[in-house]
């Protein structure tokens, strides 16, 4: 038998010997594009810029390259959708792993984590076949009261760009372009779509910025999401300042830019401003249409009509079609074949590992971890045993294979040891169904509120240990897209529910399961807190490891926990959550707080708060010791030897921060510059070092536009929080 084996150029019948360079993954990326943009229609182009579905964008079908699938992100792969709708699809082979929120993943302080849940989100997506994760999501936690806090890495950048980096090359290696969004100075739920962001260029720089920066410059991201708001009066899905001249400019980014899901509002901006693709628009997105069709996106046409009339250039047509080529020789025609993986026990045992390494012991009298004798009787009380998380909070909403509720891993933990009995003490949100996901669970429960209260505290007095699983969820102004809190106080009367329990109880134990800040006026009343997460499939294990001990906790908060929502830095309607002003069309807030968010405002306005940033305790003890700073041209090398001084083996963070005591601006009392986390056995030691350069001493200096280190007297504060500083090392730096 003959067989001929002959290439043929993809869209003709001509045969040849040699496929086409952009189909061969072995030529140098930029050789592919150049190469399939020569070949393209400018309609093909112009296709490639804006959505065709709810998910997906055009490729060019004639030369064979396929379509961009884009999912969320940032948890967990999306359910398959509708063409056209937010609704899943009922695809019955679209259940994935949930991870952690990523808020939970900021709570490791764990690089190697971050990697290895990027490594893991990356694998489903690619197994689903996506090209691009809508996430990470790194904006800074500005306030507490933010709705989307829990899809955040906390209020700290370096915290933050340290994670995002390796989570960003873990989701990449898999072929998947990780998108970071959402860019930038998107710092609230409320009026997201209508408020300026207006902000000084120190604050941009210093605060907003940096995190994006490193996922760009350092994790070499492939995609970057513009956010709904505005950035001093331009919206940020085609922000001149920052799309063309700070990130494809000073940063030097090649990759794609994308808007937010009906984030584009203008013609002319979506052209000229940076932006490549748009996503969601006119489709009975976040804004109603005149009509369900995507030939009306901005970048469609209008953007054809501006190109036939010579008011668009091609050149810059070719710049969006190069960015988009770019990301598709990047992924699904990258040179590596990649194949992924979804739903498998090793990403379920990634997703515990993260999950119970982010929970942070708070507080902790010697009650934890829970060592009940013989048929002991423990009452856990709250919704929050119960009720299934993973489901809800806007566009993070998943569809697991299962989630493992707390209630059930303690059964599982203490069966045949211990009575395990659940009282429900309140109502919260009976909601289980978002997006038409259906948890499967029944909330309702008849009860008043008095009566659930009774009922529970009924039940403590004859219980050996009182285990409080309460705080947020993910309905509407609590940890939710679209919808800020309105305060940190514990909602459905927690605080009164707590208080009451506590004052019966022999031993009680609170665990709050939340995104975000909450107040915790009762702590002084309890013998233990814990601090968890929406903890993704395995929550419920991954709580109970903590709490029985099989887990030793290392998770450390990511943002402060404040008393009192009054006590933070926004103080006026101007900075939060934003005014009218006269003859301006959209909502204006002013960051007049500058570069004073979080820790750098509690501890520089020596304000009191519950529990401080980067606080969390461990079953063990550790001290540090020989702390030193050391001098090797411009940088410095901060070492102490940190000691696990106590029974069992642990992690502790050790954290360096940096203060400028001589600066001629006004400075944070302290800064984040380094951080360790560190395994070790009882007894054993190990000697840190972490380095800072001068990248680490210096301010933003807007008028000069550059980074300023100014020589002085600086001290390395090398701790366990940024409260909890074991050493204060002050040092020079002449020029
Ligand atoms: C959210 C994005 C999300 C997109 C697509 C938007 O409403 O702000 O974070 O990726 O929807 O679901």
């Amino acid at each position: 038998m003959f067989i001929a084996l002959v290439a043929f150029t993809v869209g003709t019948c001509t045969p040849k010997q040699e496929i086409p360079v952009y189909l061969n993954s072995s030529k140098p990326l930029e050789e592919r594009v150049t190469d399939a943009l020569s070949r393209m229609t400018l309609e093909e182009k112009v296709a490639m810029t804006h959505a065709q579905s709810k998910f997906s964008s055009p490729g060019v079908p004639r030369l064979g390259i396929p379509e961009i699938w884009h999912t969320d992100g940032p948890h967990g792969i999306r359910p398959e959708v509708l063409w056209d709708e937010w609704d899943q699809a009922g695809w019955t082979n679209d259940s994935c792993t949930a991870f952690p929120a990523l808020v939970n993943l900021a709570a490791t302080w764990d690089r190697d984590l971050a990697r290895l849940y990027g490594d893991c989100i990356g694998a489903e997506a690619r197994y689903r076949k996506k090209d691009i994760l809508l996430g990470p999501g790194i904006n800074m936690g500005r306030t507490p009261l933010n709705g989307r806090t829990f899809e955040y890495m906390g209020e700290d950048p370096y915290l933050a760009g340290e994670l995002v980096v390796p989570y960003v090359k873990g989701v990449q290696s898999n072929g998947v372009a990780a998108c970071v969004k959402h860019f930038a100075v998107n710092n609230q739920e409320v009026r997201r779509t209508a408020t300026s962001s207006n902000l000084d260029d120190r604050t941009l720089y210093e605060i907003y910025l940096p995190a994006f920066k490193k996922a760009v410059q350092e994790g070499g991201a492939w995609a970057i999401m513009g956010s709904y708001n505005l950035y001093n009066g331009q919206f940020n899905c085609h922000n001149k300042r920052l799309l063309c001249d700070i990130l494809k400019g000073e940063w030097g980014f090649d990759g794609v830019v994308i808007s937010d899901w009906g984030g584009c509002r203008d013609d002319d901006e979506a052209i000229t401003n940076g932006l490549d693709i748009e996503m969601g628009t006119w489709t009975n997105g976040l804004r109603g249409a005149a009509s369900d069709s995507y030939a009306n996106y901005h970048l469609a046409r209008p953007y054809l009509e501006r190109l036939r009339d010579g008011r668009a250039t091609e050149e810059q047509l070719d710049d969006k079609a190069s960015r988009i080529l770019r990301t598709i020789f990047r992924t699904s025609m990258g040179p590596e074949q990649h194949f992924g993986s979804f739903s498998s026990p090793e990403h379920y045992a990634a997703a515990r590992k993260i999950a119970a390494d982010g929970i942070v012991l708070l507080k902790n009298d010697g009650v934890l971890p829970l060592c009940p004798h013989q048929g002991a009787r423990i009452l856990v009380v709250g919704e929050n045993a119960y009720k299934m998380m993973v489901v809800g909070g806007g566009s993070s909403n998943l569809k697991t294979k299962y989630e493992v509720i707390p209630l059930d891993a303690l059964h599982e933990a203490f069966d045949g040891k211990a009575d395990v009995v659940w009282e429900r003490g309140y109502v919260g949100d009976t909601t289980t169904v978002y997006n038409k996901v259906v948890t499967g669970q029944d909330l309702r429960d008849g009860r008043t509120p008095s009566q659930l209260l009774a009922d529970a505290v009924a039940a403590a007095r004859d219980a050996d240990y009182v285990l409080y699983i309460g705080g947020l969820n993910k309905s509407k102004k609590q940890d939710n897209e679209g919808t800020d809190r309105e305060d940190i106080v514990l909602p459905y009367g927690q605080d009164a529910l707590i208080e009451a329990l506590a004052a019966v109880a022999r031993k009680m134990v609170v665990v709050n399961i939340s995104g975000s800040p909450v107040a915790m006026p009762w702590a002084q009343q309890v013998s233990a807190i814990v601090q968890s997460w929406y903890g993704g499939s395995e929550s419920g294990h991954a709580l109970v490891d903590v709490l029985t001990g099989a887990v030793n906790p290392s998770g450390k908060l990511p943002f402060t926990m404040p008393l009192r929502l009054s006590d933070g830095p926004l103080k006026t309607p101007r900075q939060y959550p934003g005014i009218q002003e006269e003859g301006k069309k959209w909502w204006q807030e002013y960051y007049d707080e500058g570069v004073f968010i979080g820790y750098r405002w509690y501890d520089t306005q020596g304000i009191a708060v519950q529990y401080p940033f980067g606080h969390g305790l461990s079953y063990t003890s550790f001290e540090l010791a020989d702390a030193s700073v050391k001098r090797s041209g411009k940088q410095w090398t901060v070492s102490a030897t940190l000691a696990n001084t106590g029974e069992v083996p642990g992690a502790e963070v050790v954290q360096l921060y940096v203060s400028d005591t001589e600066a001629s601006v006004a400075r944070p009392a302290k800064e984040l510059k380094g951080f360790e986390k560190v395994y070790l056995n009882p007894g054993e030691k190990r000697r840190v070092q972490l380095t800072l350069g001068l990248d680490d001493l210096s301010w933003f200096n807007a008028d000069a536009h550059e980074w300023v280190a100014e020589p002085g007297e600086f001290h390395a504060l090398i701790g366990f929080s940024s409260a909890d500083i074991r050493a204060d090392i002050p040092f020079r730096y002449e020029k």
